[in-house]
């Protein structure tokens, strides 16, 4: 098995084996100090739990590989994945960065103020940049299959029995044109109420109602909350700290008419559908921030 598992995933299987001997090997030296001064992040609350009937350890040390190997794809390539959409899409959106930096510019001093709290999750045009970067790429583009259980299950005029496997693909339903109108087009705006501009209540109620990037229901995303307020602070201090400019003459990661079909749109960024959205770029030119404040040309 050594011999055919390529190189990459080998390395990655260390690296995750490495990562949780010695996690490991901390969470056992700390053992005998107060809790509070241990460091609690999810290893620690995995390696705590117990099986109830037993009052043994709930998973054994291959247990807590498997749930490592879990967490890391599932925590980090997504939440990248919507980071590199949303300044991907930013870059080339001038007028949102710009109405976006200001809403950060009159919410925060500096970039160290911000922290995860009800100032950095009121900032609503933030939330819209969020909510538009991972519905043009969403993480997880695919449909994840689900299987039918006894007694069926009825979709509208279908009825779908015991054993099928159903889905449906967020990349499908983040384009469809009857529900955005212009669905390849980055615009925050479609997300915020302003019933002046025309966005009412029950259209912003109807693209939520479409809008699943980490699922809902027993097997949606465990790391939905914590994945937004990463998103939320780094985009959020990012463009505190620093001006951004699409590096001049980068192409990567648009479309072009000489590829395939479905990735001919120059203006959508281009993923490749690998369960989860493997992206290129976007390259990005950053100047820090100085007072009185120099723009990028
Ligand atoms: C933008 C970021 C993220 C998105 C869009 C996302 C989306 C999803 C989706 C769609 C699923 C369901 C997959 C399936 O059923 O096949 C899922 C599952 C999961 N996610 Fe996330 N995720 C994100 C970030 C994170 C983070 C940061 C963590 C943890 C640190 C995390 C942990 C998990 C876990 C543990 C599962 C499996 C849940 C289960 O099977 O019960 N995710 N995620």
């Amino acid at each position: 098995m050594e011999l055919i598992t390529p190189r990459a995933v080998r390395l990655f299987n260390e690296f995750v084996f490495d990562s949780v001997m010695k996690r490991l090997e901390l969470y056992k030296k700390q053992e005998h100090i107060p809790e509070n001064d241990r460091r609690q992040d999810m290893f620690y609350f995995l390696c705590k739990s117990q099986n109830p009937s037993t009052g043994r350890p709930a998973y054994t040390e291959d247990e807590l590989r498997a749930e490592a190997t879990l967490l890391i794809i599932a925590g980090s390539d997504t939440t990248t994945a919507s980071l590199a959409s949303i300044f991907w899409y930013l870059v080339r959106a001038p007028r949102c960065y710009r109405k976006l930096v200001d809403e950060l510019q009159k919410t925060f001093k500096t970039a160290e103020d911000v922290i995860y709290g009800q100032k950095l999750t009121l900032c609503t045009y933030l939330r819209a940049c969020i909510d538009e970067g991972m519905r043009l790429v969403p993480p997880g583009p695919c449909e994840p299959p689900r299987e039918v259980l006894a007694g069926g299950l009825n979709v509208l005029n279908d009825h779908y029995p015991k054993g099928t496997i159903v889905g449906t693909a967020p990349w499908c339903d983040s384009l469809n044109v009857d529900v955005y109108g212009d669905p390849g087009v980055f615009r925050p705006e479609r997300w915020i109420v302003d019933e002046v501009a025309g966005v009412t209540k029950d259209m912003v109620a109807e693209i939520r109602t479409n809008f699943h990037p980490f699922l809902t229901g027993p097997g949606s995303c465990a790391g939905k909350n914590i994945a937004l307020a990463e998103i939320l602070l780094v985009v959020a201090r990012t463009l505190l700290r620093f001006d951004l400019r699409k590096t001049p003459g980068s192409t990567l990661g648009e479309g072009s008419p000489e590829l395939g079909w479905g990735e001919r749109d120059k203006e959508q960024f281009q993923v490749v559908d690998a369960y989860i959205s493997v992206k290129q770029g976007p390259e990005v030119q950053f100047r820090k921030r100085s007072f009185p404040e120099t723009k990028l040309d």
